[in-house]
């Protein structure tokens, strides 16, 4: 039996190499869209709320069925269908990916080693309806018999960034008597600050932690668990009526001393990356209320179904993945912006870059073979108008190919002023603006044309060229952003598909951890730290004078 080609022998990789050499070597925008104006409407998916324009990419119709055949050999529809089964598709884990089962109706059956999961997700997302509702209304008070007042979620990685971005980008929709503080960093000062000027009878803590052995979540709990008893007396009982936890681990919890009554369960087919709605996303659910994370739920189950349903061809995180591996693989583009136009989507950046760079920097295979390709980009980027007067300038003149993403909304969400209102044109016009900028430039010629004095002109020639994305939706409510979120966990998941890597390890992040802790004890108590390294302990003595000054 012959062997299955490498990514990089297979012919459809070739033929695409060829297609970039030849048809695709100076391809512009502008030509692309002279030759065929209905680019601008073909190269349009529409799902959910959404609309997925990629009709400013450095594509034809011959590069978009070359992409489907690498998607097509490349197994992509199959290992999605396995995904979508529960199949142990985490190799290097031997899990199931099965977060679209967090989003699945109560009537869906999903089956892992033979049980259905639905009936389970649901019992824990009723109890967190309960638990929400009880805090939301004051019925569940602290130990002084005062209602709650702060919610303080302590977890870190996925346990942290889903629902502190979630919770930013739905900010209209929360209970604003409420406030929601997210300490994450084992340095001090962010509990410090979370907590300052909170009244401990008035604040609960959501200790969020898959495992509940993440040092700094745990090392960050105990500290508030110290705050919370200093200020309430010293009464262990407190504990019970201000710390819950969301996790896997029963035995943690419980060890930790959070009553098993305040654990909500998730399941160690959920990937940190994949949780916040799973358990990992009662802060959120507090915040805006059960019935507003249901709608959240749905519309990330309307781009599941899309995923699993819709033509290839018409498929968004398909096409949107595909793009990604056009540049990565064969213009050698290093890094990917997403660039969202949208105050309330502040960390929405932050928080893919745990999805996609966690999910694929990996560099071997699924059998643990070097990779022959690049793979996962490096993702940034912030709000678009703020980067515009900062960063826009490399991705419009640098000499890097940096693809985008243009995210905005037709309506803002807030109860604004008139005024206030009025601005979200502006808002959009340089959403616009940019996407034009990129793809477009400006020629020399044009330059010329506006006076522009000859010394300047090469200053001032913008060659576009720039491809971007636009996803545009009506409104930033708790289900589109429900549907940007699975657009891009589908998109992360076609890429590793194509790259064969195992999307859903993080072996990556382990060596730090192990390291610090042997460390730890160094720079503490200055005990040795057998076979370290000259420059580390060069730095861990410096660390300890200073620190003794
Ligand atoms: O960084 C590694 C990691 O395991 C992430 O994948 C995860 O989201 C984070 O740590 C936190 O893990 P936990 O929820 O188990 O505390």
């Amino acid at each position: 039996m012959s062997e299955t080609p490498r990514l990089n022998r297979r012919p459809e990789w070739a033929a695409l190499a060829d297609h970039r050499e030849d048809a695709m070597q100076r391809p512009r925008l502008r030509e692309l869209f002279a030759a065929d104006p209905s680019r601008a409407e073909r190269y349009v998916v529409r799902v959910g709320d959404l609309r997925v324009d990629y009709s400013k990419h450095l594509v034809t119709d011959e590069t978009l069925a070359l992409l489907r055949e690498l998607a097509a050999v490349t197994g992509v529809t199959a290992l999605r269908d396995a995904m979508f089964r529960g199949e142990r598709i985490n190799v290097t884990e031997d899990r199931a990916v099965l977060h679209t089962a967090l989003r699945a109706p109560r009537e869906a059956v999903i089956e892992v080693d033979g049980e259905n999961v639905v009936p389970g997700v649901h019992a824990v997302l009723d109890r967190m309806g309960a638990f929400a509702e009880r805090v939301r209304s004051g019925e569940w008070t602290g130990h002084t018999g005062r209602p709650i007042r702060n919610v303080v979620n302590i977890g870190i990685g996925g346990s942290d960034l889903g629902p502190a971005m979630a919770y930013e980008a739905l900010r209209p929709f929360t209970a604003r008597e409420l406030a929601f503080r997210f300490v994450s960093n084992v340095d001090g000062s962010d509990l410090h600050e979370a907590v300052r000027d909170l009244d401990p009878a008035e604040t609960l803590f959501i200790v969020a932690s898959k495992t509940f052995t993440t040092i700094e979540t745990i090392t960050n709990a105990t500290s508030a668990r110290s705050w919370l008893l200093a200020g309430l007396g010293g009464d262990e009982k407190a504990v019970a009526r201000h710390f819950v936890a969301l996790s896997t681990n029963a035995e943690k919890v419980t060890g930790f001393g959070v009553d098993a009554d305040n654990m909500f369960e998730f399941w160690d087919w959920v990937g940190g990356r994949y949780s916040y709605d799973s358990a990992i996303g009662l802060s959120l659910m507090i915040a805006i209320g059960p019935d507003r994370f249901r709608e959240m739920l749905d519309g990330f189950h309307t781009v599941d179904e899309h995923f699993r349903n819709a033509p290839v061809e018409a498929n968004a995180p398909l096409l949107m993945g595909l793009l990604g591996v056009w540049y990565g693989n064969f213009f050698g583009a290093e890094s990917h912006a997403v660039l969202p136009y949208s105050h309330y989507l502040s960390k929405f950046t932050a928080y893919l870059q745990q999805l996609d760079m966690e999910s694929n920097g990996k560099s071997v295979d699924r059998l643990g073979r070097p990779v022959g390709w690049a793979t996962g980009p490096v993702v940034w980027g912030t709000p678009g108008t703020n980067g515009q007067h900062a960063y826009y300038q490399l991705i419009h003149q640098g000499t890097r190919l940096i693809p985008a993403d243009l995210i905005g909304f037709a309506r803002p969400v807030a109860e604004l002023s008139d005024e206030l209102k009025a601005q979200h044109d502006l808002l959009m016009a340089n959403l616009f603006a940019q996407g034009q900028a990129l793809a477009f430039g400006r020629t020399a010629e044009e330059v010329r044309a506006e006076g522009v004095p000859e010394e300047q002109v090469a200053h001032r020639t913008f060659p576009g060229n720039h491809p971007t994305t636009t996803i545009l939706a009506p409104e930033l409510t708790p289900s589109v952003l429900g549907q940007l979120v699975a657009l891009y966990e589908h998109k992360v998941f076609v890429q590793g598909a194509v790259w064969d890597i195992d999307s859903f390890d993080q072996w990556g992040v382990e060596l730090g951890k192990v390291l610090a802790r042997s460390i730890g004890p160094a720079l503490t108590e200055g005990a040795e730290v057998p076979g370290l390294d000259a420059s580390t302990s060069a730095l861990v003595a410096a660390y300890r004078a200073l620190k003794e000054v």
